[in-house]
């Protein structure tokens, strides 16, 4: 079936992740695979922002290795605490970093990646099961509103991965 995302045409990032998020639910509601619903979670948010890179590490054997993603090639692994995926890892905690050059340890994947947030997402019994990462080739750009809409996002694939285990 063909699947088309609806995306307003405006400045207000904000409202566009209240626009999307409904959609990204229906859209995973009716697919089990995972690797699907990754891939079009990526898609999702690439068609609606345009973001420089968009998508998924998944936690394998202690490391993370890249999944499902809109974007120029991307580093095939990150270990655990390197660069800003690695710290959402390590911390558990969502990563907002306006100027990639200012955050030690920043992996240079592509030198065009300028801002980037990063989201962890949790399995059904509390582990980091792997990460969100979009970058912005505009430096200070993505922001603590990104990180509302990137987890809202997160959840819905955190509730899809719980009811795939349960
Ligand atoms: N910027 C990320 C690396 C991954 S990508 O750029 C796709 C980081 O420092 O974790």
């Amino acid at each position: 079936m063909a699947e088309t995302l609806i995306v307003s045409q405006t400045a207000d990032r904000a409202a566009v992740y209240r626009e999307i998020v409904p959609q990204i639910a229906a859209i995973i509601d009716g697919e089990r695979d995972t690797v699907a619903n990754l891939a079009n979670i990526a898609a999702a948010i690439k068609q609606a922002f345009g973001y420089f890179w968009v998508g998924f590490y998944v936690v394998k054997g202690g490391e993370l290795v890249v999944g499902p993603f809109q974007g120029p090639i991307a580093c095939s692994r990150i270990a655990y605490g390197r660069g800003v995926c690695g710290a959402a890892y390590s911390s558990r905690e969502v990563q907002i970093v306006p100027d990639v050059d200012k955050f030690p340890g920043h992996i240079a994947c592509a030198s065009e990646s300028r801002s980037e947030v990063v989201v962890p997402i949790f399995s059904p019994t509390g582990e980091v099961w792997g990460v969100l990462d979009v970058d912005s080739d505009k430096l200070d750009y993505l922001n603590e509103k990104d990180a509302a809409g990137l987890q809202a996002i997160v959840r819905i694939l955190e509730k899809k991965l719980s009811e795939e285990t349960a």
